[in-house]
């Protein structure tokens, strides 16, 4: 970093907070291995036997996937391209890649242009696309009628951080922090709403002057919804009922819904909050928040407005007039939002659960039956969950009212392959008598909401390698997860679900939900070990190659064909010195383990974000951070614009086959 700039720790990753006992596996004795009983032949028939009642013949497919593509193109048919420390996007032979929508680019009110060198304003960043592309999802303009249209929609993603050493013109000013430059760090976080439609040479542009572009940013003013909301805890000096709140941030992974809403996933917004109190309260200590200053500082302002003093949340601060004990309470949230409403006040869903939310993810819905949901927690030994509605789902009357009422679980991987849910629910006596045998007391669900990560701990969840995205396969209702990596696993707490020890390069678990997707049980194995040429993945067949190898899964989606993408979020020491390369993406048939490396992105990003148009002709793909090592003077990259001079920006990618065909074939 600069000399006389801030040292952020920008590492990304909140710091390890899971200190409870719950057990690990290495003291069980399996006695069953689930899907691999039987070897791989008996695992791939009880996978994909279509024995899964309740959750494949009778699936009704939500309103933005279209039908499979009839008749069924011939899928993984390119040649895989081999790893790479270039600065480009690269992808095989016969596709093109296209940078789209970089930060900065003008997106509503007075659209004002991008300027190189980071001469931008707090105020114009608030009317341009934001930082850190992150989760992703096209909405095609008739999302809610037959989702068919692959020419104009709205292209929803999330911006999940900053990168203050090119944002602004000479890096970030020390503490106190120039109000400015914090109101420009906090406008490029968020939400970018873009209106994009293919112009006459079958193009994707954005739609200059559409009243659907829209900036949601760490601003915002948002409702608290579900049953925290109101609670004392969430009352603060802005919201003194509690029901509201401003902004979200550090939105990473993202989800969307069958009635056609985006759903954005507040990740580690903890380390954005200091308390500088002896004792934090729980609600503040178990998810990290700093004890010394906030990640960018922006505590510091110095206009000392309201807005930015926020950040902290000490008592010893607190004063009639700087309460600000709660605010970190109204984040750590899953987050609705209505893109096709440019006015709608997005809500946080409470009832999804309080933690380092990496994305969320829906099972098919079925009509008459609860929705059922899956987020990971992405810190080190943090866990999954699962949301099942309490209302059923209708087609015709589905909506957000179903995200504020339900029951939120987190999961138990057994050791012989089995696995359970576990309820966080006050008004169950199981789970009371389990808090009260740890000698931890809750006075009402929005507590256990607020406090999710505790009640998790004390029902006995899981501890995994820090979980990242989900993918459900649209017909079969398989769920499979990426573990991205933990090297503080030690070999003393090995376990089944998390097999090895300072596990560096992560892997993919996966389930299958018994009989229903609200089922309390299900069965698991591992679908990937990641890692370097000839990792193999025991009992499966699988062995990496010079085609496939890869470390740090993190983004993860199905294709509407079925097919599984992977996408790489390696640190930038794991990309300069191990054998992968540049983060990449790989695509997998789930049913025969074969992969391919399809993309590989440019100097220092991350590959994350991933969406499709219905027509599967049009892959979106978002490039983070790209040179993200970068200063005012030292470039490491240039992508998007590769001219040598220009700071390198986060940027959609925009992925199409020459021949016009299917993205994967
Ligand atoms: Fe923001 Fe867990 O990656
Ligand atoms: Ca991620
Ligand atoms: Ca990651």
């Amino acid at each position: 970093m600069q000399n006389n700039k801030l040292e952020f720790d920008n590492s990304g990753i909140d710091p390890q907070t899971n200190f409870s006992d719950n057990p690990t596996f290495s003291d069980i004795v399996a006695t069953r291995r689930g899907f691999l009983k039987g070897g791989i032949a008996a695992a791939v028939a009880t996978v994909f036997g279509g024995t899964l009642a309740g959750c494949n013949s009778e699936t009704k497919a939500p309103l933005t996937l279209p039908e499979v593509m009839k008749p069924a193109p011939v899928l993984m048919n390119f040649a895989a391209i081999p790893t790479n420390r270039l600065d480009k996007v690269t992808v095989p032979q016969g596709y093109t890649a296209r940078a789209f929508l970089p930060m900065g680019t003008p997106l509503t009110g007075a659209y004002p242009a991008y300027k190189e060198g980071g001469l931008n304003t707090g105020a114009e960043m608030e009317q341009q696309v934001g930082a850190h592309h992150d989760g992703m999802h096209f909405f095609p303009l008739d999302a809610r009628a037959d989702g068919k249209n692959s020419v104009e929609g709205l292209l929803v993603f999330n911006h999940e951080y900053v990168e203050p050493a090119t944002l602004h013109q000479n890096g970030p000013t020390a503490a106190p922090r120039p109000a400015d430059e914090v109101r420009k760090e906090v406008a490029v976080h968020g939400v970018t709403v873009a209106h994009i439609k293919k112009d006459a040479t079958g193009q994707f542009q954005l739609v200059q002057g559409s009243p659907l572009n829209r900036r949601i940013t760490g601003a915002t003013p948002m409702e608290m919804a579900g049953p925290a909301r109101g609670d004392a805890k969430l009352v603060t000096k802005y919201s003194t009922d509690g029901t509201r709140t401003r902004g979200t941030l550090n939105n990473c992974g993202n989800g969307y819904t069958p009635w056609g809403t985006y759903l954005t996933a507040e990740e580690n917004w903890a380390g954005y909050f200091m308390n500088a109190d002896v004792a934090q309260p729980r609600e503040h200590k178990r998810y990290g928040v700093a004890t010394k200053n906030g990640r960018y500082s922006w505590e510091t302002a110095d206009n000392a407005a309201d807005q930015y003093q926020r950040f902290n949340a000490s008592t010893i601060a607190a004063d009639a007039n700087r309460d600000y004990r709660n605010e970190p309470n109204t984040f750590g949230w899953i987050v609705e939002i209505d893109p096709f409403n440019p006015d709608s006040v997005p809500q946080k869903r409470t009832a999804m659960g309080r933690f380092g939310h990496e994305g969320v993810v829906f099972q098919p819905p079925v009509e008459g039956q609860p929705v059922v949901f899956y987020s990971g927690d992405d810190s080190t030994f943090e866990y999954i969950y699962k949301y099942v509605s309490k209302a059923p789902y209708y087609k015709a009357t589905a909506g957000g009212h179903l995200l504020n009422e339900g029951t939120l679980y987190v999961a138990k991987f057994n050791a012989d392959g089995s696995g359970e849910w576990l309820a966080l629910d006050f008004n169950s006596e199981k789970f009371r008598a389990a808090a009260l045998a740890k000698n931890v007391e809750f006075v009402s669900q929005a507590d256990v909401l607020i406090n999710t990560r505790l009640a998790a701990d004390v029902v006995g969840a899981t501890k995994m390698d820090r979980p990242e995205w989900g993918a459900v396969h649209p017909t079969t209702g398989e769920v499979y997860f990426t573990l991205t990596n933990n090297t503080a696993r030690t070999a003393a707490q090995v376990d089944n679900a998390n097999p090895r020890a300072n596990n560096a390069t992560g892997h993919i678990i996966r389930w299958r939900e018994r009989q229903q997707p609200q089922a309390l049980s299900f069965d698991w194995d591992i679908f990937l070990l990641a890692g370097d040429v000839g990792t193999e993945t025991p009992g499966t067949g699988l062995k990496l190659t010079a085609d496939n190898h890869l470390a740090s899964p993190d983004g993860l989606a199905f294709d509407h064909n079925g097919l599984l993408w992977i996408q790489t979020d390696m640190s930038g020491s794991q990309q300069g010195s191990g054998p992968f390369g540049n983060n990449q993406m790989v695509v997998a048939d789930s049913k025969t383990r074969q992969i391919k490396r399809f993309l590989v992105g440019p100097i220092d990003c991350e590959v994350t974000g991933i969406s499709f148009t219905p027509d599967m002709k049009t892959m979106f793909v978002n490039i983070q951070h790209p040179g993200d090592r970068s200063t005012v003077t030292k470039l490491t990259s240039t992508w998007p614009a590769n001219d040598a001079t220009s700071r390198p920006r986060s940027g959609t990618v925009i992925v199409t086959k020459d021949d016009g065909g299917v993205i994967g074939s």
